[in-house]
């Protein structure tokens, strides 16, 4: 349930004397680079549109509660934030719902997609304040990794509107640096399949931007999560046929300690569409395109002082 709330004093001064130490932290997360922490940068296709502070997020927009599920502890969490078609209109006024998806940048090199429809279908904020305090709780991961979600995480009403659970689009980035409109056809040039391909290698390249190009890269384009996949060796060249769709599935019933999330449990067709970014991936190991050189994401080059 969002409701809306009124910004605390401390919350509005919270940048005064909140940040130093949240900055540290981040120093600290982040083995020493300095991470610059203080807002969020809006893209249009890759040229930099503007950067919205803390502070103007604090006068801009009103702040509302969601109280919803977490994803990484199953647990019901009480976020604030801004509400998260509040802040694409603050960013980039109307013309975000007019483009084929929104690219949501974070610290870590996850890059989900999110298409507008998505976006307007459900109830999203983009949380910095958990349980009336500022900042978002850390969280353990895998054996021991602490996370800090934030600046800010964006978190999916899904107790009024469960649909957001099983909706392919809908991602819950955490450490968001930043947001990019962007054209499918003009962000993954190198990724895209062959305009003469099958409909179920297009279909599969569909559920490829959908669940997989947020952590992987495919002939250099798309998140940093994982590894690349196609170039210049691709996977399905040295995996073995039976296993590579096990692997999508169920990570951890081929690799004890994998650092990947199955593929959604709960999707409908899950075989099928698997299958179809199986085939997707086949079709690519005989279209690899030389990666454009740049071999880091472009959020650590951008967050990266020397
Ligand atoms: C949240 C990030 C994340 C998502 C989403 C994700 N992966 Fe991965 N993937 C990883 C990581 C990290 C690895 C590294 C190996 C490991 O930890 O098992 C990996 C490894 C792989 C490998 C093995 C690579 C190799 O060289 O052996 C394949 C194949 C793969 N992923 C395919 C996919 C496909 C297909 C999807 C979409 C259905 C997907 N992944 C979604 C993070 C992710």
């Amino acid at each position: 349930m969002l409701s809306d709330s009124k910004w605390s004093a401390a919350s509005v001064v919270f940048p005064l004397y909140g940040w130093p130490g949240l900055i540290l932290f981040f120093l600290l997360l982040s083995g020493g680079l300095p991470v610059r922490a203080d807002g969020l940068f809006f893209r249009v296709e890759g040229d930099a549109l503007k950067e919205v502070s803390r502070e103007e997020l604090a006068r801009t927009l009103s702040l509302k509660t969601l109280v919803t599920e977490n994803p990484t502890t199953g647990k019901k969490a009480t976020y604030q934030g801004v509400d998260l078609i509040d802040l694409l209109n603050l960013g980039f006024g109307d013309r975000w719902k007019r483009y084929d998806a929104v690219k949501f940048v974070s610290r870590d090199g996850y890059q989900p997609l999110m298409t507008p429809k998505t976006i307007l279908a459900h109830r999203g904020l983009a949380a910095f304040r958990e349980d009336g305090r500022d900042g978002l709780n850390p969280f353990q991961r895998g054996r021991g990794e602490m996370v800090d979600p934030g600046p800010f995480w964006v978190v999916w009403d899904v107790f009024e509107d469960p649909a957001a659970k099983s909706d392919p689009w809908v991602s819950w980035p955490w450490q968001l640096v930043g947001m990019e409109l962007v054209r499918l056809d003009l962000e993954f040039p190198r990724a895209a399949p062959p305009a003469d391909a099958s409909e179920e290698v297009k279909r599969g390249f569909t559920a490829f931007l959908q669940h997989c190009v947020k952590c992987h890269r495919i002939n250099g384009e798309g998140g940093d999560i994982g590894p690349e996949l196609n170039y210049p060796v691709s996977v399905t060249e040295y995996w073995q046929p039976a296993w590579l769709p096990k692997f999508i599935a169920d990570p951890r019933s081929v690799k004890w300690n994998s650092k990947m999330v199955g593929f959604y449990p709960g999707v409908q067709n899950r075989e099928a569409i698997i299958r179809d970014i199986v085939a997707y991936l086949n079709v690519m190991a005989r279209h690899k395109i030389e990666p454009n050189g740049m071999s880091q994401s472009e959020v650590r080059l951008r967050f990266e002082t020397q």
